[in-house]
């Protein structure tokens, strides 16, 4: 089964061809980011309009790459929520039609699942039941992920997530967007012993998370060292650096609870700031001591891409799940846990 799968939820347009034989055969992706970044953020209208000019053109690629014919295909996935309703919109009437014109079933797919099963498009893939992070620019939750489509949530953020955190921290100290990667680039220049954040959360038990307070600690670090005008690049490092550490950690403790409340042997991390490198060397460090085996996909696939949209459309197909009708329909919020499994 050959399925064509399309990611335009936020600021890349994504895709990708996945073979369920012969495995990812094509993977192409155009990010925003240069766009977005003299706004501070993600302009959702300039998203949607980016992705109509980006998407048509990045398909003929993939299909040649891949050496695949409109005919070869068994189907097109595409991510139909939650993100922007604008920029969905642009996946799913595209991959509507094109389904339609080629007579195959198109397939919506959660943005969220696709990054959960990304892991498992490396080698020697993890099974299920697997304990899942997942930590995004708009999400943080520890599932108990226990089939496809079968998750139950063990905790989640309850204000900010992860990256959105990292996203704001950077914000603050003047480094721009996305943040993430460039906290974490600076952090690696930090003192680790010069400032100290709080790991919110993990004085109770639980498993929920709470990054928002975070943010006013580093605000008042900033304060602290005479503003964010006044800062050195030493004391940008060493804020990166402290708080770079206080979500690491502070997820490895939830991580830690989790395995320990669900029993399974395996942690599966993905969304984009399981790209973050500390955060996977300390994952491995604390829960491989304890026998856990934890699993995360390439850099690549950790952001956003279109080989995890093919990828989750493919299983679901090959499950049997198909669509009705010829509609469309994307949802901007869509918790996961509403899928079923199949
Ligand atoms: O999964 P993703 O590409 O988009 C969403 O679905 O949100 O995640 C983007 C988020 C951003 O907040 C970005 O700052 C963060 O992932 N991120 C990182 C790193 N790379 C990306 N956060 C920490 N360290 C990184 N290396
Ligand atoms: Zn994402």
């Amino acid at each position: 089964m050959r399925v064509l799968g399309i990611e335009t939820s936020c600021d890349e347009t994504g895709v990708a061809l996945y073979d369920t034989e012969q495995g990812l055969l094509a993977d192409a992706l155009y990010s925003q980011v240069g766009m977005h970044a003299e706004f501070g953020g993600v302009v959702p209208e300039l998203a949607s309009r980016d992705h109509v000019r980006r998407l048509l053109p990045l398909m003929r690629q993939v299909l040649e790459q891949g050496g695949t014919a409109p005919e070869d295909l068994d189907g097109i996935a595409y991510t139909a929520g939650p993100g922007l309703a604008g920029a969905l919109l642009v996946g799913a009437a595209t991959a509507r039609a094109l389904a339609f014109a080629w007579d195959i079933p198109a397939l919506p797919v959660h943005h969220m699942e696709g990054h959960l099963l990304a892991p498992l498009l490396e080698a020697d893939p993890p099974a299920f039941p697997f304990v899942a992070l997942l930590v995004s620019g708009g999400h943080t939750m520890l599932l108990d992920a226990r089939a496809l489509g079968d998750y139950h949530l063990l905790g989640e953020s309850v204000d900010d997530a992860a990256g959105e955190a990292f996203d704001k921290a950077a914000k603050m100290m003047g480094l721009g967007y996305p943040g993430g990667p460039r906290i974490s680039a600076l952090a690696q220049q930090g003192n680790p012993d010069r400032f100290t954040f709080p790991r919110p959360m993990t004085d109770r038990p639980g498993m929920d998370f709470s990054f928002s307070g975070l943010k006013t600690y580093c605000l008042n670090t900033i304060a602290a060292c005479g503003g964010a005008e006044a800062l050195s690049e030493q004391d940008r490092a060493d804020i990166a650096r402290a708080f770079e550490t206080a979500v690491v950690e502070t997820l490895v403790i939830k991580c830690r609870r989790a395995m320990e409340a669900s029993g399974h042997g395996t942690l599966v991390m993905a969304g984009g700031v399981s790209a973050n490198t500390r955060l996977r060397a300390r994952l491995d460090e604390a829960l491989g001591a304890k026998g856990v085996r934890v699993c995360y996909p390439r850099q690549a696939l950790c952001t956003d891409n279109g080989a995890m949209i093919a990828f989750a459309g493919a299983l679901r197909l090959a499950a049997g799940e198909r669509q009705e009708g010829l509609g469309i329909s994307v949802r901007a919020r869509w918790p996961l846990m509403e899928l079923a499994p199949i």
